[in-house]
């Protein structure tokens, strides 16, 4: 989720009595224990004015119904370039959509790689052409890999004793998920893991981040073009063999296009779930008893990654959407062009929906979280995320139950839009 656009967020026509407006840090102490600060905001209603320092207000909804509607809300909309839009596409920034319309490589703006969304007119096409390719059925068949992969990254870390488990495992785990159902060959994969760090928020200066996503491009477009030169090949076709032979309104997708879904992707399916096993393991090393439990009860693994999920979701926050035409929420009245931050980490504490929501629960009986969306944007990736995830944890706690925190002064946070770990120093203990 990003903070909402300042050029496109101008006062709003219409103010609705709500009072006070929240005022939302932007960073700091209150985005590493930020719960107490969401459950501020949803005693104030579940859908209230807001603000960050130095930005535009917004709308902040935080129950857990009020995120439901708004997440499927007609009238609240995800592109900003979305023809419906009545403000239209940001100036400068370009309405990219549609075959041929991407500008040339060496044009692209900077702020593409905050934006590559595919816009709103191919969305429904990207979704038909790349959902076969997340199904539980398809990515179901990683499972096996992902566990080997997992335990080969763990064994190596654990050789020198303490590690950063972000670096060794958190990040390289999901990371190889994703390439694997793209089709990424294993050779190049770790500098592709490399340059997407260079363009983590957080993980390196503008200018490197920048380049890092110039060579990424170049890659995909690259890669792209020799997978449609060589033609599918193998009975299970990559992500990739099938993108670039993919129909959308007659037209095949050319390789730029290609290199944006898959830049897009590859993003989108590794980050929230490499937070989600940062954010998890963290928990473990502060709960040994959670350790024991799942270990001796492997069939729990899928319900503690989903109590995960609720209990501390990446994309705390939430996502941001535009409001396209005056309308209410949760019956509050929202003007065309205001912005709306759908916290879906608050929703998910929402103890009118969840009873004792700040406790981790592995018993939680009805763990209907919102991490993954709703509606026609929900999370394309979710299966894949879970068969990650479900590997990642078994292989911890199966090979180190004794895992511990090495120092807990050296535990790094995200500060920005997404919630996770950039630093988790642990010591790795093999099996007694
Ligand atoms: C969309 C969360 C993993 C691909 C979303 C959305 C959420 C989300 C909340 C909805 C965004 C919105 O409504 O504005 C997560 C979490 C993950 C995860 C918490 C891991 C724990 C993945 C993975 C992939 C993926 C592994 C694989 C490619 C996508 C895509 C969309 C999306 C492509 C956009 C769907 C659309 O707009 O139609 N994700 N995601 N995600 N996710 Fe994930």
């Amino acid at each position: 989720a990003r903070p909402p656009n300042r050029r496109r967020t101008g006062p709003s026509r219409r103010r609705a009595a709500v009072n006070p407006t929240f005022q939302v840090p932007s960073a700091g102490a209150d985005l590493i224990s930020p719960y107490a600060l969401l459950r501020g905001a949803r005693e104030h209603g579940p859908v209230i004015r807001a603000a960050l320092p130095g930005a535009d207000e917004f709308w902040l909804v935080s129950s857990y119904d009020a995120v439901r509607e708004a997440l499927t809300h007609p009238d609240l909309v995800k592109d900003p370039e979305d023809p419906e839009d009545p403000e239209g596409p940001a100036d400068g920034e370009g309405a990219s959509g549609g075959e041929g319309s991407l500008p040339p490589l060496d044009e692209l703006p900077e702020a593409t790689r905050a934006r590559l969304a595919v816009p709103t007119p191919d969305h429904t096409a990207l979704r038909a052409s790349v959902a076969q390719y997340f199904t539980p059925a398809r990515v179901g068949a990683l499972r096996e890999r992902m566990r080997a992969d997992a335990r080969a990254l763990l064994t190596a870390a654990a050789t020198d004793g303490e590690t950063d488990l972000v670096a060794s495992f958190t990040f390289p785990l999901p990371f190889a998920g994703i390439c694997a159902v793209l089709g990424v060959p294993g050779r190049d994969r770790p500098r592709l893991l490399d340059l997407t760090r260079e363009m983590a928020p957080g993980g390196s200066d503008p200018d490197r981040a920048d380049g890092a996503f110039m060579e990424l491009w170049h890659y995909f477009r690259e890669l792209a073009y020799r997978q449609r030169k060589s033609g599918p090949s193998g009975d299970t076709p990559t992500l990739l063999a099938g993108l670039v032979d993919a129909r959308h309104g007659g037209h095949r997708w050319s390789d730029e296009e290609c290199a944006s879904v898959c830049l897009m992707l590859i993003i989108a399916g590794h980050e929230p779930t490499a937070n989600l096993l940062g954010l998890g393991a963290l928990l473990l090393t502060r709960d040994g008893s959670l350790i024991e439990e799942l270990r001796t009860a492997l069939d729990r693994l899928p319900g503690f990654v989903e109590e995960l999920l609720r209990y501390d979701s990446p994309v705390y926050p939430g996502v941001f959407r535009h409001v396209v035409r005056d309308t209410t929420l949760a019956g509050v009245a929202l003007a065309a062009g205001e912005s709306v931050l759908v916290a879906v980490g608050a929703g998910n504490r929402d103890p009118g929906r969840f009873p004792g929501p700040d406790q981790f629960d592995l018993g939680r009986s009805d763990v209907r979280h919102l991490s993954f969306g709703r509606g026609p944007h929900f999370c394309l990736g979710a299966p894949l995320a879970r068969v990650v995830a479900e590997s990642g944890f078994r292989e911890l706690v199966e090979c180190f139950p004794g895992l511990r925190l090495s120092d807990s002064n050296r535990v790094q946070w995200r500060t920005e839009y997404l919630r996770g770990l950039l630093g988790l120093p642990v010591l790795l203990r093999p099996l007694r």
